[in-house]
């Protein structure tokens, strides 16, 4: 009796009133339609990505330091490169490929992704997701507009 109760309570209210023979079209959706029409999946696939800010002083970002130093920043799915004195880039570590992020190695010009061996232009107008950054002193700041 407990698990009827329960079920009732928590069950998406359509599928209750069509167990009962009432036909009702609703969604059972927990997504919100937002005030311009569009479904939202929930916060964090519909609210921008905040800017982040890197310390590069920061021993994890040791290797940006030097120009033609990248890392794959996988906490924040990023692949950061040194371009010059003054520019870092910062791309989505999503491979165009097949979406895999664990696996680059960079040659000065191009990231490949070890899965199957692809090759992305370091071009923020390459294949890769590029993001707009700006590096003041030893602070690099990443936009995701
Ligand atoms: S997933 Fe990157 S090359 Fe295939």
């Amino acid at each position: 009796m407990n698990e009827r109760r329960n079920f009732l309570k928590t069950a998406c209210k359509p599928i209750v009133l069509a167990a009962l023979g009432i036909p009702i079209l609703e969604a059972c959706s927990t997504d919100e339609l937002s005030s311009n029409n569009t479904i939202r999946n929930g916060p964090s696939n519909t609210e921008p990505k905040k800017p982040i800010t890197i310390n590069i002083k920061n021993g994890l970002f040791s290797d940006l330091q030097e120009v033609g130093g990248w890392m794959n920043y996988t906490t924040e799915e990023l692949l950061l490169v040194r371009i010059s004195g003054s520019e870092i880039r910062a791309f989505d570590n999503k491979c165009p490929h097949q979406g895999n992020r664990d696996r680059w190695t960079y040659d000065g010009s191009q990231f490949t992704c070890q899965y199957h061996n692809n090759s992305f232009s370091n071009s923020c107008s390459g294949s890769l997701t590029c993001y707009e950054t700006s590096l003041e002193g030893d602070v690099l700041t990443i936009s995701f507009d």
